[in-house]
């Protein structure tokens, strides 16, 4: 169908698919930084009524659009967005569930070895001709056998983190707000109580004021010496200059983290620590699910502005039937 065309957004960048898709049935207009001021005339201001999203979008610039719709967002976590203003508003936010819930589970559990058995740095040993110079790799000094595992945030993707740990024969246990009545892995009702029990934390949960920096020096002295933490969720959630001297004192054993305080990062601090691995935030990387994700932010915009209707709001901005 032909639209009266209207008006998106793209702050920033943006999966190059959201771009060539939207350009199939919207006017897209870009500016190129999400930071400073909105560069854009009063007249396309005006026109704007969509955002497509990855990032941050600053409060401000949404004062300065005042027939703005609907934000959708690229991504499952949308910390970037201000979901009070938005409510406020009356502005639709979405976001991308689901699509990636298996990529970030098979994420977390190869972090998960990569952090426990070291396998980066001992595949960067054959590299650099280590192996044939000086011999093995020396032993990791941990294993996951035998491991109590518990995970911070038994959502979506929670729940394939836990069932893929099943095989390996680890104990799972798992805090939320509320305890599930559809699984039977051991519940803990403070985040506290879980890491004083198990010796591996996994964190999946979003960046919100009420996870900010949850993972703290208490939570690290209760996980103890032989504790792994593992975060795929939001860095935010981690008071990182602890986590840093937990690492480097023997508070906690090790480290894996696909998520920082601030991204992306230079992650200093750990550099030079043995006992922590990282990636840059790829957790849904694949070329298969970034396309489902970025088919997802397309289609919620296409939705709303065919039928009012959307896939995937957020819960702090329902749409009214
Ligand atoms: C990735 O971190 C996401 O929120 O989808």
């Amino acid at each position: 169908m032909t639209q009266n065309k209207v008006t998106v957004l793209v702050p920033g960048r943006i999966h190059p698919r959201v771009i060539s898709r939207l350009q199939e049935q919207f006017d897209v207009v870009t500016v190129a930084d999400q930071k400073g001021d909105l560069a854009l005339d009063d007249a396309t201001r005006e026109k704007v009524r969509g955002v497509a999203l990855s990032g941050k979008l600053q409060a401000e610039w949404v004062e300065k659009l005042p027939n703005l719709q609907i934000i959708s967002n690229f991504g499952v976590g949308y910390d970037g967005v201000d979901t009070k203003q938005a409510a406020a508003r009356g502005i639709i936010v979405t976001h991308t569930p689901n699509v990636l819930n298996d990529e970030v589970a098979d994420t977390a559990i190869g972090l998960l070895l990569n952090t426990i058995r070291r396998l980066p740095v001992a595949e960067d040993w054959l590299r650099s001709g280590r192996w044939a110079a000086e011999g093995p790799f020396a032993l990791s000094p941990l294993s996951l056998k035998g491991r109590s595992v518990g995970i911070l945030g038994l959502g979506r993707i929670g729940l394939e983190i836990a069932q893929r740990l099943e095989p390996f024969k680890v104990k799972i246990g798992y805090h939320t707000r509320t305890q599930r009545s559809d699984v039977s892995y051991t519940y803990f009702s403070s985040l506290k109580a879980m890491a004083e029990e198990v010796d591996t934390l996994i964190s999946i949960i979003p960046g919100t004021a009420e996870t900010h920096k949850i993972i703290n020096a208490e939570i690290l002295s209760a996980l103890g010496p032989n504790g792994v933490f593992i975060n795929v969720g939001r860095g935010t959630s981690v008071d990182e200059a602890t986590l840093e001297a937990a690492l480097r004192n023997g508070t906690i054993a090790a480290a894996g983290l696909d998520v920082f305080y601030t991204e992306p990062t230079k992650a200093g601090g750990f550099l030079d620590l043995d006992n922590i691995s990282m990636l840059p935030h790829v957790a849904s990387a694949s070329v298969p699910t970034r396309n489902a994700m970025a088919d997802l932010v397309v289609d919620n915009l296409i939705g709303w502005f065919d039928d009012k209707k959307v896939l995937t709001p957020v819960p702090e901005t329902p749409v009214k039937a």
